[in-house]
């Protein structure tokens, strides 16, 4: 595959990628989000050259990723979707933590019509680590972004290229903690050049742009919440929810979307005083298969954290 010769935009949102420890050894008892994307990028030699075109670079946030807010992905999108817009850009890198990476890509996913890459990329060691694997992620991500054809919201670490739908944090400390369950990942990139297992994903076909970007960034958000069904379930938290006012509620359902009774009876209730509910399923793999006459709608093929964004920008629209 060809290199272009386009701008690639580095957007910055802070992460592990850009955290510190009081002690290089220290893999976990680091601050996320310390360091400035442009002194990340400036760390890694050969970047450039990889780039095949200018390295641009723009902070737009600097969090733990834990704390992501709807306002930075406002911010994002507003980014993204110029981005996308210029045709002196190729495509774009977004530096962000792991923890809600798959959160961001697929609200980005969701909202933009990528026709150039959008490579989230992230590390699960701090800059300061002994042995970082962000530099070696941020590397494979511009190859990706400079990489002839590729489109969509991907998400690149540890040498593997997932899409936006697919991808979830599978594991809390090794150096590769995603999968993509039984889709497995898009492709993989080694020594800088990108092998495919799948085409690369087609935009969204519902793009929710215009609502995002119609708000103020600090506009309040529809309030979704998310529930679980489990052993021993209530229908306390959703009764008291509705009482205070929640729009809608996304389940993680056991299995193929079953519901404890009791908190299957209080999201009744909910959704007859027109709360949105939505299940999803607890299961890590595979996907809810919905069933004719099933009372609560069901997301299929989206986690519970990712049905949760898809019905916020539903109720936005
Ligand atoms: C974060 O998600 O910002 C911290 C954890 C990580 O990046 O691995």
């Amino acid at each position: 595959m060809q290199v272009s010769a386009q701008k690639i935009v580095v957007l910055g949102t802070g992460g592990t990628i850009a955290g510190t420890a009081a002690q290089a050894g220290d893999n976990i008892g680091y601050t996320a989000a310390q360091v400035g994307v442009g002194e990340l990028l400036a760390a890694v030699p050969g970047l450039q050259a990889l780039a095949g075109g200018p390295l641009v670079v723009e902070q737009v946030a600097q969090v733990d990723s834990k704390d992501m807010e709807f306002g930075i992905w406002h911010a994002l999108a507003q980014r993204c979707a110029a981005c996308l817009d210029d045709p002196a850009v190729g495509g774009i890198v977004i530096t962000h933590g792991t923890d809600t990476i798959e959160e961001t890509a697929w609200f980005l996913h969701s909202v933009l019509a990528a026709d150039k890459p959008v490579v989230l990329t992230c590390a699960m060691r701090p800059a300061t680590a002994l042995v970082p694997d962000g530099p070696q992620n941020l590397m494979d991500a511009v190859a990706v972004a400079a990489t002839e054809g590729a489109r969509g919201v991907l998400v690149v670490a540890a040498g593997t290229i997932h899409g936006a739908q697919r991808v979830q944090k599978v594991h809390p400390y090794r150096v590769d903690p995603f999968n993509s369950a039984d889709a497995g990942p898009l492709g993989w990139v080694e020594e800088g050049v990108v092998r495919l297992a799948h085409a690369w994903p087609q935009p969204a076909r519902q793009v929710h742009l215009a609502a995002v970007l119609h708000r103020p960034a600090d506009a309040a958000w529809p309030w979704v919440e998310l529930v679980v069904s489990h052993a021993g379930a209530s229908g306390r938290a959703v009764d008291a929810l509705v009482r205070d006012g929640v729009q809608g509620l996304v389940v993680a359902c056991t299995g193929n979307g079953t519901i404890h009774q009791a908190l299957e009876a209080a999201l009744a209730r909910a959704q007859a005083v027109g709360v949105r509910v939505l299940r999803s399923t607890r299961c890590s793999e595979g996907q809810l298969l919905p069933k004719p006459g099933d009372a609560l709608v069901a997301a299929p093929g989206l986690s519970p954290v990712k049905a949760r964004i898809g019905l916020v920008l539903e109720l936005l629209a």
